[in-house]
Parts: structure tokens; C-alpha cells; sequence
């Protein structure tokens, strides 16, 4: 007997269990009823009252041997920390979505006032020449007005240019096409200035085009105040002041009244109650005749506006470099906006 307690407790001692189903088997074979423990508390009853002492202590140290065994793997599997709470079913983190850019937003909402009135969409090359950026929109080479715009040339061929305008559109859109017609082009233009928080080596303009019979100033100045309305709010105002560009005659410059005092006059509209955001005019008949319309027959008129200007104004922000830097602090603030 003795030494069948002492052979079982050096298997036990050198038992170690590397899983959970070694210790449930362990388990199985010494302390259920049918296990070996449990057989020699069967035997106990034949042991010589002399040896009973000793061979019932030597059984009972088998026994806490096992228990212990078993609970010191407990003990390691508790410490392996796995998640108890852990649910299928729970909805996860929401995805961090990007944001449409502010200046996207705001061509779309252009695009989307002027597509309502029937104007198509019309693209054009960023890289341009001459003809098209400057002498077709009635400025030749050495007129004066081509100094409205710094424009960046291609060193090796002086005639090709990165567009400073997106009129360059319309000169393209006409060539290819009779009236009516009605287009606007967005797009990206360059010039050569220095980048501050009011300018930037390249922008984004929205460029506006109408042609037909009978077209006057009226047309377009109501075209323009239906603009403003449904960009800044239907109380806005525009007002118009003449002013100077070579491709349209007569032209001007429109102004909306700020949609932050409400005209009252703000630090934002320097105590004016207006902003100044396009240009615009009837096209020039020589424009015209350059891109192959008859000016006898049709006349139009055309407008351009940068779509930083716009969404400056109607987001509040004072300095244009933010639009470009991708700053998601920034970027972020836009997210409600899709
Ligand atoms: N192209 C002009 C500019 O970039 C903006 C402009 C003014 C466009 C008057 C027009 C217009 O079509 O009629 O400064």
C-alpha cells in the first residue's frame, strides 16, 4: 500500500499539464469517485491498525498534492487575460469618414445653382496657349491688360502657359459650338503670386458663358441676383460697379451684400455691407468674331468668380492657405456638410 502511494505521488509530481484537457483528464483520474484516490480510501480499510497513522497522513498529502496541482493551473490560465465580455453582436467604433473639401462643396453648389437654369458644364485644359488664355479674349500680345494676370509661361515654348483664367473655356466651348449656349466651367487657374492669406499661386474659378439672340445686361444681372440668392440666402442683394475687363463690353464688377451684418456694415465687408465676389460683362463683339459667332446675330454675356473668394465668405475663413495646407483639424469641420 505504502508503495503504491508513494509511486502515484511521484506521477503526480511530475505531472505538468500544458492544457486544459491534460488537467480535466488529471482531474478525472484521481478525484472522481471511480479514481485512484478514491480507491485507496477503499483500501485504507485493510491497512494493520499500525500503519493506519501513517498511511492515512501519506493519502491526505496525495490529495492536497492534486488539488494543488490542479488550482495552480487555474491560476496561470486566470492570469492569460482572456475577454469575458466579449459580445459578437455589439455595433463597432464607427468608421472615421473623410470629409468633402470645402472647396468641392462649394463648386457643387455653384454647379447646382446654374445647372437649375439650364447651364451645361464645360471643361478645359489647364495647360493652355496664348491664343486662347489671352488673344482670342480680345488682349494680343503687349496689351496692357495681360498685366491684370501673372501668369506662369513654359520656358521653352513662350506661347504655351498655365491658364490664369478659366475663360479660356469659353473661347474653346465657342469654337466648337453655335448658340445658344449656356455653360459654366469650373476649374483650376495659376498665377504667379506670392502666396499670402489672400493669394495663391493657384486658385479655382467658376467661369459663366450665355449666348443667343437677344441677350442683354438685364439677363444677366437677373441670372446673377438668382445666383446670389440661392448661395448667400434669399434676403441678398447685389449691386454692380463698372469696371474694366478686355473680353467683355461693357463690364462690371458685383458685390453682394454681406451675409454676415446683413448689409449694416461688419469688419468683414470693412463697414462697406458689401462683398465683392465676380466679374462679369457682355461679351465683346470682337471675342465673338474671333471664336467664329457671328456678333451681328448673337450677343451674351460672361462672368467668372474664384471659388475661394466664395467659400472664404461663406464659411468665414481669413486665410486662403488653410484650403490647401490638408489640415484634418480643418478639413474635419466640413464633415456635416456631405
Ligand atoms: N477672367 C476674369 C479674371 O480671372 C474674371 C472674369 C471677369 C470672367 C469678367 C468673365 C468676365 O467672364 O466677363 O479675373
Amino acid at each position: 500500500m505504502k508503495q503504491k502511494i508513494s509511486q502515484i505521488t511521484k506521477e503526480v509530481d511530475s505531472f505538468q499539464p500544458k492544457s486544459l484537457e491534460e488537467i480535466t483528464v488529471f482531474r478525472l483520474k484521481y478525484l472522481t469517485k471511480n479514481g485512484l484516490l478514491n480507491a485507496l480510501f477503499n483500501d485504507f480499510k485493510n491497512v494493520s491498525e499500525t500503519e493506519k497513522k501513517e498511511v492515512g497522513q501519506a493519502i491526505n498529502n496525495l490529495k492536497i498534492k492534486i488539488k494543488e496541482k490542479i488550482s495552480a493551473f487555474s491560476e496561470i490560465k486566470k492570469q492569460i487575460k482572456t475577454p469575458t465580455n466579449f459580445d459578437l453582436s455589439k455595433p463597432t467604433k464607427k468608421n472615421n469618414l473623410g470629409s468633402r473639401h470645402p472647396l468641392s462643396l462649394v463648386e457643387s453648389e455653384i454647379v447646382r445653382v446654374f445647372s437649375s437654369i439650364g447651364f451645361n458644364i464645360s471643361e478645359g485644359p489647364e495647360i493652355e496657349d496664348d491664343w486662347h488664355n489671352f488673344t482670342a479674349l480680345n488682349t494680343p500680345k503687349e496689351h496692357p491688360a495681360r498685366d491684370m494676370q501673372d501668369t506662369f509661361f513654359i520656358q521653352t515654348d513662350p506661347d504655351i502657359l498655365l491658364r490664369s483664367h478659366t475663360s479660356s473655356v469659353q473661347v474653346r466651348h465657342m469654337q466648337n459650338n453655335q448658340p445658344p449656349i449656356r455653360i459654366i466651367s469650373p476649374g483650376r487657374v495659376y498665377r504667379n503670386e506670392a502666396i499670402s492669406a489672400r493669394a495663391h499661386c493657384l486658385f479655382h474659378q467658376v467661369e459663366g458663358l450665355y449666348i443667343d439672340t437677344n441677350v442683354t445686361f438685364a439677363d444677366l444681372k437677373q441670372t446673377l441676383l438668382f445666383f446670389a440668392k440661392e448661395l448667400f440666402g434669399e434676403k441678398s442683394k447685389i449691386r454692380l460697379r463698372p469696371s474694366y475687363f478686355p473680353f467683355t463690353e461693357p463690364s462690371a464688377e458685383v458685390d453682394v451684400s454681406c451675409n454676415i451684418c446683413s448689409g449694416k456694415g461688419c469688419p468683414v465687408c470693412k463697414h462697406t455691407g458689401y462683398l465683392e465676389v465676380l466679374g462679369c460683362g457682355m461679351i465683346d463683339p470682337n471675342v465673338l468674331d474671333n471664336c467664329g459667332i457671328d456678333s451681328k446675330i448673337y450677343a451674351g454675356y460672361a462672368f467668372g468668380m474664384g471659388i475661394e473668394r466664395i467659400a472664404m465668405l461663406k464659411y468665414r475663413v481669413n486665410d486662403l492657405r488653410l484650403f490647401y495646407e490638408n489640415d484634418v483639424r480643418f478639413l474635419n469641420q466640413f464633415c456635416s456638410e456631405i
